[in-house]
């Protein structure tokens, strides 16, 4: 038995990939394109195990997933791989059309056709809470059946890559599992994104930018805690079922960057006494700019049996202690010498 992971080598995918084998012996195929997100220094502690192969690919490559598919004979293939920043979308959107929609697509066609699929197979597409677009303070948190209503271009591609994966369970009877997550946090996370990003320029002692008033609200969960809700979800999920994954944590951006300031505070206080608080900076708005995220979990804790483990302060305290354990990786990637293992060895 063997799974076939894309996207691998990216924050989620890695932590997989590590929480996998920290559980299973079953073997991983990771296919990820290293585009700037994907990074093969998460995986180096698994980059020589037996149970584990990396390919350098892209999942809309028809001829390369068929043959992986033929080669390997995964009984499940997980899709994490995307381009998943919401302000690359807004000043690039081609890139998420063309491996969002069209990459995933093409992934499911390569699997469609593939004759070797067992009656155990599951095909697992991750995805995210965004697709339901943005609440008012009072609406009820997003729940399976809410409205999809995305308001960015990634937001948009990832919905539109939901419901072709819908539509493959319904007309050619792939069993399929969706999984719509909320903001998630922690170890090997690109430095764009607002958790790593704060961390890293406190420490640099750079500014820490607030976008608009700060007030817009996420749910955060440790991605240890989204793990096990994949991994349930690929256990006992039903097929063309979705499955809402939150954390049950709505923070403020505001309250959220503080948490991660005051922790900072604590554990490496500035040399001038201030507050790491004193570098938080209000900065323009995003452009449509989702105001609040809330995600309703009830059917996969009532139906699965998953629950995070994680506190939102336990998460947060744990996260920020492996940025400082690790601040070579963030550098290597802040410099960008994270790429030039990939030049080397693709040139
Ligand atoms: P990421 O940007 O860190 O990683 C994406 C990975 O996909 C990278 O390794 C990249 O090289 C790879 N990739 C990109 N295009 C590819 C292609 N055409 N073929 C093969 N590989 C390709 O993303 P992430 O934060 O780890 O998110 C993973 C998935 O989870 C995404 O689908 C995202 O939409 C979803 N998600 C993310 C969050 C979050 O908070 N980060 C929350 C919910 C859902
Ligand atoms: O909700 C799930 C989604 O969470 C995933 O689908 C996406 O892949 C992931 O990137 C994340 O999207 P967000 O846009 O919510 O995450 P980001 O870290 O970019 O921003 C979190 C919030 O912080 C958001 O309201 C924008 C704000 N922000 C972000 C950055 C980078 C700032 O105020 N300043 C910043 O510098």
């Amino acid at each position: 038995m063997t799974i076939l992971v894309t996207g691998g080598a990216g924050f989620i995918g890695s932590n997989f990939v590590l929480d996998w084998f920290a559980g299973h012996d079953e073997p991983v195929v990771n296919l990820d394109l290293l585009t700037y997100a994907g990074n093969l220094q998460n995986l180096q502690s698994v980059a020589t195990d037996p149970r584990y192969r990396f390919v350098r690919g892209d999942i809309g490559d028809n001829d390369l997933v068929a043959r992986l598919l033929r080669e390997s004979a995964p009984r499940a293939v997980i899709n994490f791989a995307a381009e998943s920043h919401v302000d690359r979308s807004i000043t690039g959107p081609e890139a998420f059309v063309q491996t969002n929609m069209v990459g995933t697509f093409r992934l499911l066609e390569a699997v469609r056709h593939w004759d070797g699929r067992t009656p155990e197979f599951r095909f697992l597409h991750v995805s995210t809470d965004e697709v339901y677009g943005t609440l008012e303070p009072d609406d009820p948190a997003f729940s399976e059946v809410s409205r999809i209503a995305p308001n960015s271009p990634y937001s948009a591609s990832k919905a539109a890559s939901d419901h072709l994966v819908r539509s493959y369970f319904h007309t050619y009877d792939l069993p399929v599992l969706i999984s719509n997550c909320s903001n998630n946090y922690g170890p090997f996370q690109f430095p764009e994104k607002l958790v790593p990003l704060c961390i890293h320029n406190a420490l640099a002692g750079k500014a820490l930018p607030i976008y608009g008033d700060g007030l817009q609200i996420r749910d955060w969960l440790y991605v240890g805690d989204h793990c096990s809700a994949l991994r349930a979800v690929l256990d006992r999920g039903l097929p063309g079922e979705v499955y809402n994954v939150g954390g049950g944590n709505e923070k403020t951006n505001l309250d959220t960057v503080r948490t991660i300031c005051t922790t900072l505070d604590k554990e490496v206080p500035r040399d001038d006494g201030a507050h790491y608080a004193d570098q938080m900076t209000f900065v323009r708005d995003r452009p449509g700019h989702d105001r609040r995220y809330a995600v309703n979990s009830a059917k996969i804790q009532r139906e699965l049996g998953w629950s995070p483990t994680e506190s939102f302060q336990s998460g947060f305290e744990k996260t920020v202690q492996w940025y400082l354990s690790n601040r070579d990786w963030t550098d290597q990637v802040t410099s960008g010498a994270y790429r030039d293992w990939v030049e080397a060895q693709y040139a």
